[in-house]
């Protein structure tokens, strides 16, 4: 061996590493709370519209009315899908995960840019707006191909989450579900280094373009131990339904109606005892900073419950309940943000598969905040590691 293991700490996962300061977000696990350029993630959701929240994520304040105005308009100008990132989504499977349409879409949207190789601020604006506006135009392009339907072109008299929702489904939604869908957007909108910002952070310390490292963020948050987590969420509670429809005799029809509260809370049980014992880890539960529960849950759950009574679901609601409490008790591990964002987008009537390019979208905000940032000071990010394999030989 050529290194000397004793002398030599591992980090595995980089867990408790403090690779570099940032400006954009503080995450604060001792009192659970979020802060976005210094306000309270749950007040943003609570007063502001998910534009405001992206152009604050991009220009440290909240915009002046003017200021917003402008920033609006050029929002409802980009929301229009090229016709070769159309072409390069018909050339994908029907049957192509969502995510794998997302990451497509971005490289070639990439390609298309105008300023694809100025890394200038200026350039990056431009080029991380172009992607916010365009990006719900994809998701719904491809939520509508996958049932057969043709496209439904942007309104520009829609705000953005209104329009991102009338864009997939055809129709204008009521109030409280556009409301519901702006605070997904804005809970998801940023989270430090998580994995998919750091993904873009270490592309873009290459000095690598924009698009390519938003590409990759893309490509580390269809993972299910990170945004893939709020797709597998929907996927638990369908076995769940399927288990007890069978117990309860009515039927497995995978909508959970019919299934009773009783047989809920004892199928929930025996699908965690067992699931545990198998050693998975339960979707949509724990995080690597918040220990004692996730800051941005008990914003997107009261969204959810608005949801549940809107749509008139409270099975749905009682699922919820039933899988937090009997998680709590076996393992006292909380839910995270995609525990109430899975069943929310579910209400709203996406396919489960599109729940991570939903997070995709919002969290394009975050993740070009962050390439900006690491531009300013920029250093390549490459660690060492330790070597462990065969000691030095001759080849025979
Ligand atoms: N289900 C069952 N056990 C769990 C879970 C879970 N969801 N999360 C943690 N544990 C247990 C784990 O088995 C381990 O137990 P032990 O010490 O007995 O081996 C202990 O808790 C520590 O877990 P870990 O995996 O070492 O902790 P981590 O900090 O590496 O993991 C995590 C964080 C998010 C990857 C993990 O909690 C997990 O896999 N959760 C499920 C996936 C998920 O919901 N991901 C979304 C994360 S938040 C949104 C986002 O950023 O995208």
């Amino acid at each position: 061996m050529t290194q000397t293991p004793e002398a030599t700490k591992i980090y595995k996962g980089l867990a408790g590493v403090v690779v570099d300061t940032t400006r954009i977000s503080q995450v604060n696990s001792d009192t659970n709370s979020l802060l976005y350029r210094g306000y309270p993630v749950q007040q943003l959701a609570d007063k502001c519209s998910f534009e405001q929240v992206a152009y604050l994520l991009w220009n440290g304040e909240l915009p002046t009315v003017e200021q917003l105005s402008e920033f609006e308009q050029q929002e409802r100008a980009g929301r229009v899908l090229a016709d070769n990132v159309k072409a390069a989504v018909d050339l994908l499977p029907v049957r192509a995960h969502p995510m794998d349409i997302c990451r497509t879409a971005a490289s070639v949207m990439g390609a298309n840019h105008p300023l694809s190789e100025d890394s200038s601020r200026e350039a990056n604006m431009r080029k991380a707006l172009d992607l916010f506006a365009a990006m719900p135009a994809v998701v719904a392009y491809d939520q509508r191909r996958r049932r057969g339907l043709q496209a439904v072109p942007a309104r520009d008299d829609l705000n953005y989450s209104a329009n991102f929702l009338y864009m997939t489904f055809g129709e204008e939604a009521a109030p409280e579900v556009v409301q519901a869908f702006n605070v997904s957007m804005i809970l998801y909108a940023e989270h430090s280094f998580n994995a998919s910002t750091f993904t873009a952070r270490v592309i873009t310390s290459t000095l690598a373009d924009l698009h390519s490292a938003v590409t990759g963020a893309i490509g580390a948050l269809k993972g299910p131990l990170h945004g893939g987590a709020n797709e597998a969420v929907m996927h638990t509670f369908e076995q769940i339904v399927k288990d007890a429809a069978g117990a309860d005799g009515t039927g497995a029809d995978g909508s959970g109606s019919g299934v009773s509260g009783s047989v809920v809370a004892g199928s929930v049980k025996s699908w965690l005892d067992i699931a545990l014992a198998d050693k998975k880890k339960i979707m949509g539960f724990g995080h690597r900073v918040y220990k004692n529960g996730d800051s941005r849950v008990p914003t997107m759950k009261a969204a959810m419950d608005r949801m549940v009574a809107h749509y008139n679901r409270p099975d749905l609601g009682e699922l919820y309940s039933a899988l937090e409490s009997a998680m709590g008790e076996a393992k006292n591990i909380k839910p995270n943000l995609d525990y109430p964002a899975g069943p929310t987008y579910h209400l709203m009537g996406f396919d489960t598969q599109m729940f991570t390019p939903l997070f995709v979208a919002s969290r394009i905000t975050g993740w070009t905040a962050h390439i900006m940032e690491q531009l300013e000071a920029n250093s390549l990010i490459r660690p060492l590691s330790l070597y462990d394999g065969v000691d030095e030989r001759e080849v025979p």
